[in-house]
């Protein structure tokens, strides 16, 4: 093994937060810094300590969660890293891996996860100092307060972040009936997002239905998703391009993280979240004609067919003048998803762009289908 090769486990371009604060730490730094200068520091974590080390804040675990939002993950570089392991579990943190003798240990720990935040905007100022920005949005205080709590539990860009609470605000004040649907929830953080803006902005609790295989994406389709650059992108060369039904090994999220997310973080009301596990296309066709009529539906599946059945089922039970929020325009499959279902329409709606993937539109008023 060359000996910078247990260092390729990090992500490109990764933050990290450094658990421990001393030998074995600072050995680690000396790694990255030979063979890993993309990987960037952005502070150390230890037991009982605060201050500075190596020019970095050292936080205890008690203020990580101020931290979270802005790393990627954990680097374990401590004697005392079974101890620590047990202490990050027991707090539900599990994004980190183990620097022991030398090496990042591959696989990581039992327990532990590495949950990829590709779709999150590459801009480190912007992610770091999210807190102290002034965009000059309305509510901003608000919006970013909310923002931060559901940060760790989502993918989503800031921006898309930013523009789903303005949707809920605004079907809030404008009393926009229906439920809020969203498929593709992953770790649950635009879902609470929804929850937090809904308790905020509403004066009564909306049904939230939440679909998701919890089991990751399923085969994606070559010839209508992107087979190579989905390859590329996670970095499996091996992806299938089959289009089965099952587990593609690509952005499995517990079901207990989305739970956490919502019903924890937000406190939204248990009796008006309603996960729907299973594929789209075996959950949703059954379903969509009870959930009601449809306020916001979110649609964050990523792939040709898994937009393509929601947009099918679901879009019928938007009501005019609700939104239909897709975060994955930037995917071919997606996008030729929602260009071959706009052909259906009797015109194509006009999209707002809300960031480099993310479009919305509002169903027309007075209309049927359009
Ligand atoms: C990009 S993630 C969702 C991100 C999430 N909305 C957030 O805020 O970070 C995509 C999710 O879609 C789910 N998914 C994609 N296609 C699916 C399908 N056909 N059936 C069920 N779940 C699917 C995956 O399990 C995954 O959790």
């Amino acid at each position: 093994m060359r000996n910078d090769e247990h260092l390729q486990t990090l992500p490109h371009g990764s933050i990290v937060a450094v658990y421990g604060s001393g030998g074995r730490a600072r050995e680690f730094l000396e790694h990255l810094a030979a063979h890993r200068p993309d990987v960037l520091i952005y502070c150390f974590l230890d037991s009982f300590c605060g201050g500075h080390f190596m020019e970095r804040p050292v936080l205890t675990l008690d203020s990580w969660p101020e931290a979270q939002g802005a790393c990627d993950l954990i680097v374990v570089a401590s004697m005392y890293h079974p101890e620590i392991q047990k202490a990050l579990l027991t707090k539900s943190i599990s994004n980190f891996f183990v620097f022991e003798d030398g090496r990042i240990l591959d696989p990581p720990p039992a327990g532990a996860r590495y949950v990829s935040n590709f779709k999150r905007p590459g801009c480190l100022w912007n992610r770091k100092h999210w807190d102290r920005l002034i965009l000059g949005y309305d509510d901003e205080a608000v919006f970013k307060e909310a923002i931060t709590q559901v940060l760790p539990f989502t993918m989503v860009s800031q921006e898309g972040l930013v523009a789903l609470c303005d949707i809920v605000r605004y079907c809030e004040e404008l009393g926009i009936e229906g439920a809020f649907v969203e498929c593709g929830v992953g770790q649950g953080g635009s879902s609470a997002l929804m929850a937090l803006m809904n308790l905020r902005y509403g004066t009564a609790r909306r049904e939230l239905h939440l679909f998701d295989s919890f089991q990751g994406l399923p085969e994606l389709v070559e010839g209508k998703d992107d087979v190579s650059l989905m390859r590329r992108l996670l970095e499996m060369p091996d992806l299938p391009g089959t289009g089965r039904l099952v587990p593609a090994g690509v952005m499995a999220a517990d079901q207990r993280y989305a739970r956490q997310a919502v019903l924890e973080v937000a406190k939204y009301d248990a009796g008006h979240t309603h996960f729907h596990a299973g594929w789209f296309q075996e959950t949703v066709p059954p379903i969509a004609g009870s959930l009601g009529a449809i306020a916001l539906l979110r649609l964050d599946g990523d792939l040709y067919e898994s937009t393509a059945v929601c947009l099918e089922h679901l879009y019928p039970h938007v009501v005019p003048g609700g939104f239909v929020y897709i975060d994955d325009w930037c995917l071919a499959g997606c996008r030729q998803a929602c260009l071959d279902f706009f052909a259906t329409l009797d015109r194509r709606p006009y999209l707002h762009v809300l960031d480099q993937c993310g479009r919305f539109w509002r169903k027309p008023e007075g209309s049927g289908q359009v």
